[in-house]
């Protein structure tokens, strides 16, 4: 099986990108695998620290390693949004495959330097690790927020990204490009969406020329995703759309018959709700609608 790096690198070339998707547990998990391996394109799954806390750090990596392995698929785990070294090193020795250090929060150059020098300890753990660096400020929480005046964002701009990538060599660098975390209510019930400074990607990715990671994918517009792909962004993340899936398909199970206690007959209505949303936007994301 090739490496997560080869397969980020490979949808580079091909102008398509791997779809990542938070999991909290087995039920997200089961629908994310189930669509991409119906489509038959690699993904990953990622959690964050909280998603982590939850689910169990060693857990996940066993569960999803051994889905790679019986069913010889590329599935990948990422250690998402990880603030500390301490808990990056966590996850890389319980197994996951890349890691996104996040120092966003401070200044360029101390990020630098701390996402450096953990990108050397990470490293000397599993050289195949993929590190991921973040710069620029995306804003925090895959929720729903209230509407009002939106956020305003400044993008990261090529000369951060070119200095920050020379600096901590990490692998795959995201930055802020329009993105946002989190969903409006105006997304859910409204026709809002998310758009993306795609010339900016452009300008990012000729200036780093590594692989671009999009966070905050959730409610952006469809043509801005296609457009931010060919620009150049290599990954896509979404979760706000997959936990309002997991949601909605919970009270459907739910509902339907009210004495039901049994949790293997309410909770395929959550897998399929999420299964749905992440085959959409796999097809999306490999150009196939
Ligand atoms: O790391 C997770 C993502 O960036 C998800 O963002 O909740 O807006 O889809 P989202
Ligand atoms: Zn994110």
């Amino acid at each position: 099986m090739k490496k997560l790096i080869e397969l980020i690198q490979e949808a580079g070339r091909n102008c398509v990108a791997i779809g990542h998707f938070n999991i909290a547990d087995l039920v997200l998990l089961k629908g994310v695998f189930q669509a991409a391996h119906e489509l038959n394109v690699p993904v990953m799954v990622g959690a964050s620290e909280g998603e982590r806390e939850f689910a169990g750090t060693r857990q996940l990596a066993t569960v999803v390693r051994s889905l790679r392995e019986e069913f010889d698929f590329p599935i990948f785990l990422n250690a998402d949004h990880t603030h500390s070294l301490a808990k990056a090193l966590e996850a890389v020795k319980a197994g996951f495959d890349s890691v996104v250090f996040d120092l966003s929060t401070l200044a360029l150059e101390e990020n630098a330097r701390s996402t450096r020098q953990a990108a050397e300890a990470l490293k000397s753990i599993n050289p195949s690790v993929v590190v991921e660096g973040e710069i620029g400020d995306i804003g925090s929480g895959s929720e729903i927020h209230a509407d009002g005046p939106g956020p305003n964002h400044a993008l990261t701009t090529p000369e951060e990204a070119r200095q920050f990538v020379a600096e901590t060599k990490v692998d795959v660098l995201a930055p802020a490009v329009g993105n946002s975390h989190g969903m409006r209510k105006s997304m859910v019930t409204g026709g809002e969406r998310k758009h993306l400074a795609i010339e900016r990607i452009r300008e990012i990715k000729s200036a780093t020329c590594i692989p671009l990671t999009l966070h905050g994918g959730s409610g952006t517009a469809d043509e801005d995703l296609k457009g931010a792909i060919h620009a150049g962004i290599n990954i896509v993340h979404i979760n706000t759309e997959l936990r309002l899936a997991w949601k909605q398909g919970l009270e459907a199970g739910l509902a339907r018959r009210e004495d039901e206690v049994v949790p293997y007959k309410i909770l395929p209505s959550a897998v399929a709700a999420v299964h749905d949303v992440v085959s959409a936007r796999l097809r999306l994301f490999g150009g196939q609608n």
